[in-house]
């Protein structure tokens, strides 16, 4: 018999049943990305953050940023912003495109975010983050969940006091990446300091920030008494890492290594995903990203990456990455490499 070491939290009408988040990355996570990370066990994923001033524009690259996918919910949209009007109609706008929740991200740390008061930069900010807060949660009816860091420098954090504004204000589910903002992504995010704030409120904490496998992830639970965690960069690249966490959530024994065919259909998924969504033309350019991440640390992972980054045209990067990943394996199967041609084959799902 396992046992869950975390029992999940409810949201709204809906269970997270296993509290391992998909943290939100600008350019990363966008519907392709997610629903690679969704078969590896995630329980909630989060879009990227959409600036509440861009809802208002009404871009085609918004509303594709916006999209969710049919077996993604209970899904979130994050929205960013500092005018308590604009944020609230972004949120009634998130609603309207199909999110389950609306993420308030209050914990972006770019300078051009933190120059509009948005972001990060909010947080030096508590009654400004109260009016914000307020403003979205009376304007929907779906759960309203905050991202914040733990304050805006070594000399303010207000991780606490946030945390109890934001529970007062009627947020439903916290996120403390564990790092100020002037720490950007430097050093070492203080576990401890989600502590604090699971300390101060009742609602549902998730950890985040410096999740790297099971053991950081256990360590992270151990030391913040979080209720879920949430991993973003150690997944780009590496959604096996997600298999991890998910079996020390949920007790379960770890999963072995991918093999390298195992391996090269999930890129391959990946690629195919990308190219039906966002068009071929942009899939070339953001596969190459995510290409050269998935050869991480991989035999011959160099020579790869200088020749496949400097490909263009489509079908040529699909051969020469079906070539490399399934190379690492010794061996290439016919069958296999016929599913990278057509990912929805019978022998793509017969090879997973
Ligand atoms: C490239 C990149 C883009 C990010 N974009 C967002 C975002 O849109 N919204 C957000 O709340 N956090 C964003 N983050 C922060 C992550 O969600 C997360 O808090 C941070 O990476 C720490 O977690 P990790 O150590 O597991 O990566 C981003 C991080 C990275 C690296």
């Amino acid at each position: 018999m396992t046992t869950q070491l975390l029992p999940g939290f409810t949201l709204g009408n809906h269970h997270i049943d296993v509290p391992l988040v998909l943290a939100p990355m600008a350019g990363i996570t966008d519907l392709p990305f997610r629903k690679i990370c969704k078969r590896f066990g995630v329980g909630l994923v989060v879009s990227e953050m959409i600036a509440s001033r861009a809802v208002d524009m009404g871009r085609e690259r918004t509303e594709r940023m916006a999209e969710l996918g049919d077996d993604e919910h209970p899904a979130s949209i994050q929205i960013a912003g500092a005018d308590p009007v604009f944020v609230a109609e972004a949120a009634r706008w998130a609603v309207g495109h199909g999110a389950d929740f609306v993420d308030i991200n209050m914990g972006c740390p770019v300078k051009k975010i933190c120059k509009q008061v948005a972001g990060s930069a909010m947080l030096r900010d508590e009654k400004l983050v109260a009016r914000v807060l307020k403003a979205v949660v009376e304007a929907v009816n779906v759960p309203v969940t905050l991202k914040i860091r733990t304050g805006w420098d070594d000399t303010s954090k207000n991780v606490e006091n946030i945390a109890r504004i934001a529970e007062d204000c009627g947020i439903q589910m916290l996120t403390v990446h564990g790092r100020t903002r002037a720490q950007m992504f430097h050093g070492h995010a203080s576990w401890e300091d989600i502590g604090l704030a699971k300390a101060a409120v009742s609602i549902p904490v998730i950890g985040n920030g410096d999740i790297i496998d099971a053991t950081s992830a256990r360590e992270m639970i151990r030391i913040s008494g979080c209720d879920g965690v949430m991993v973003g960069r150690a997944v780009q690249g590496n959604p096996w890492v997600l298999g991890e966490v998910h079996a020390v959530l949920t007790g379960a024994p770890l999963p072995a290594a991918p093999t390298a065919s195992e391996r090269w259909l999930i890129v391959s998924e990946h690629l195919h995903h990308l190219a039906e969504h966002h068009g071929i033309r942009t899939a070339a350019k953001l596969a190459r990203k995510h290409v050269i991440w998935y050869s991480k640390g991989l035999h011959g992972s160099a020579e790869f990456r200088q020749s496949f980054q400097t490909l263009t045209d489509w079908q040529q990067m699909l051969d020469v990455a079906a070539g490399y990943f399934l190379g690492l394996g010794g061996h290439v199967h016919q069958h296999i490499l016929e599913s990278v041609r057509h990912p929805s084959s019978p022998e793509a799902a017969h090879a997973v």
